[in-house]
């Protein structure tokens, strides 16, 4: 069976082509290459020892897509192809709603066009509002709180509009918490253009020599060490998780979200001590101001996952350091070298 995977050179799609050939499916890559290297699929083909098309097609390219849909026995799609900076997103909209919203419209008038009704999109746990109450169940309030957000939230509410208009489409709308980690051989992993917004991104390129220090954003946050709480998730959980999604939808009709995380919270501290002792490498660091929208605790409800993926994850936060360090070790520069 043929899945299209729009954004599959990007960190979460590389790892997912993987698990996707692991599981025994055949593969279709979209990609733009706008924020993502062709080697990450070359390193997918080598680690897999499979080889699937790769089309150089921008998802508002329609006839570009029409192309690829034209000549492919597409069954089903997941669908990852988007912007992801959150400051950029602030700064530039336009380009963000284009690309997220625009980008998703075109890619399911053209899913429609050709009869495919089966899909997995990748939201995020981002379209959750502020919340008081954790765990972060699927019913939680929604409320994005930055442009970035919102196109995975209206994105999330297109795809409602349309599961009710043509009942005979499935989707599942994936709320991944914080992805982290690198697949075990090392070969793929985050490879962040710019300085890392994200916190692991950032604590590897310390450690790897690119970077000086860590920047604690605020220490007095009501936590009990007084840094942020997030749920961190291995990328290869999410990367299963969406097969289960994938073997949800092609059995169902409608819609559901799903949250993929693991449940636990832990702080920066937590996190930068996991790093050090997984590693045995110091991580300078500094405690700065408080970064401004970053909500004092969030982690996920994982109930449903389980209960109607059968899905949970499964490595824990020390494999998680491991293996981020070893992709960071064997690529210091990433992709690029
Ligand atoms: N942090 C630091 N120093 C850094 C980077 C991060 O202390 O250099 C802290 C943050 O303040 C936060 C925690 O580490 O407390 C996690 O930050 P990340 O940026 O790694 O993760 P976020 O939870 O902020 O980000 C997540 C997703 C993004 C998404 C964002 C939306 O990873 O993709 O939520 O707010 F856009």
């Amino acid at each position: 069976m043929t899945i299209l995977v729009t954004g599959g050179a990007g960190y979460i799609g590389s790892h997912t082509c993987v698990a996707l050939v692991e599981a025994g499916y055949d593969l279709v890559v979209v990609d733009s290459f706008a924020n993502s290297r062709p080697e990450a699929l070359g390193r997918v083909q080598q680690i897999t020892g499979r080889e699937f098309p790769v089309y150089p097609v921008d998802l508002l390219d329609e006839r570009g897509l029409d192309a690829v849909f034209e000549a492919q026995p597409v069954e089903a799609v997941i669908h990852f192809a988007a912007l992801k900076a959150v400051g950029e997103s602030v700064a530039d909209p336009l380009r963000y709603y284009r690309n997220n919203v625009g980008g998703s419209i075109s890619l399911f008038q053209t899913m429609e066009r050709h009869g495919v009704t089966r899909l997995v999109f990748s939201s995020s746990a981002t379209v959750y509002g502020a919340a008081e109450q954790m765990p972060l169940t699927e019913e939680s309030p929604l409320g994005p709180v930055n442009p970035y957000g919102r196109t995975k939230w209206m994105v999330e509410q297109i795809l409602r509009d349309q599961c009710a208009a043509r009942p005979d489409w499935s989707v599942a709308l994936l709320r991944y918490f914080n992805p982290v980690g690198a697949h075990a051989s090392g070969r793929i992993g985050e490879d962040p253009s710019g300085v890392p917004n994200n916190l692991l991104p950032y604590v590897t390129q310390v450690a790897v020599g690119r970077l000086e220090q860590l920047t604690i954003h605020g220490d007095d946050y009501p936590t009990p060490d007084g840094t942020c709480i997030r749920d961190y998730v291995h990328v290869m959980d999410i990367a299963e998780g969406h097969v289960n999604a994938l073997q949800h939808v092609l059995m169902t009709t409608g819609i559901e979200a799903f949250n993929l995380g693991t449940g636990r919270g832990s702080s920066v501290l937590e996190v930068v001590a996991a790093f050090e002792a997984a590693t045995g490498i110091d991580i300078p660091r500094r405690v700065g101001p408080r970064r401004n929208g970053d909500a004092p605790v969030s982690y996920a409800g994982v109930d449903k996952a389980k209960q109607q993926l059968g899905w949970q994850a499964k490595r824990d936060l020390t494999e998680m350091c491991a293996d981020a360090w070893r992709w960071q070790r064997e690529n210091p520069q990433g992709y690029g070298v």
